[in-house]
């Protein structure tokens, strides 16, 4: 993703809300829905605009799940692995899905189609296991609906 998108961005929230550190998370939201992720550039940027030190940046990026510095995938995987979910075999599908991306949780393809990461409850434990794939939600994972899901999404 170029730099100059995110910059737009950043600078259309600072024009709307001010230059001031409460418009920290909505300038982080709207680098990382442009981008992806966070990059370290973004982080120098936001803190000469806001004047905001990057501890605090950094702070704020940890604290906000959705939020990285890392850069991720066309697909970001978001598995549930909470208890309900791990009764219900999350951890299988766990092993499904590595094996049909061929990466672990925590990484990103080499092609960067695909990053798989393992997450606390996502709200949806009555419909067990259960992940998400960007904003779309899967329920009631299966051996075979999660090599589906895969299968549809590497085209
Ligand atoms: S435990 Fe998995 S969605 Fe709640």
């Amino acid at each position: 993703m170029s730099t100059a998108l995110w910059k737009t961005k950043v600078d259309e929230v600072t024009k709307q809300r001010g230059k001031a550190r409460e418009t920290l998370l909505p300038c982080l939201e709207a680098i990382q829905e442009v981008s992806g992720y966070i990059p370290q550039e973004a982080v120098s940027y936001l803190r000469e605009n806001l004047d905001v030190p990057s501890v605090d940046i950094y702070g704020v990026i940890t604290f906000y799940g959705m939020l990285t510095t890392k850069e991720q995938g066309k697909y970001v995987i978001r598995l549930c692995n909470s208890l309900p979910c791990y009764l219900n075999n999350s951890e299988n599908m766990l092993e499904v899905i590595e094996r049909e991306l061929g990466i672990k949780a925590g990484e990103t393809s080499p092609d960067k189609n695909f990053t798989l990461e393992v997450v606390p409850c996502l709200g949806l434990c009555d419909k067990a296991p259960a992940m998400m794939i960007n904003d779309k939600i899967y329920e009631n994972l299966t051996e075979e609906s999660a090599k589906k899901i895969i299968a549809e999404l590497k085209g």
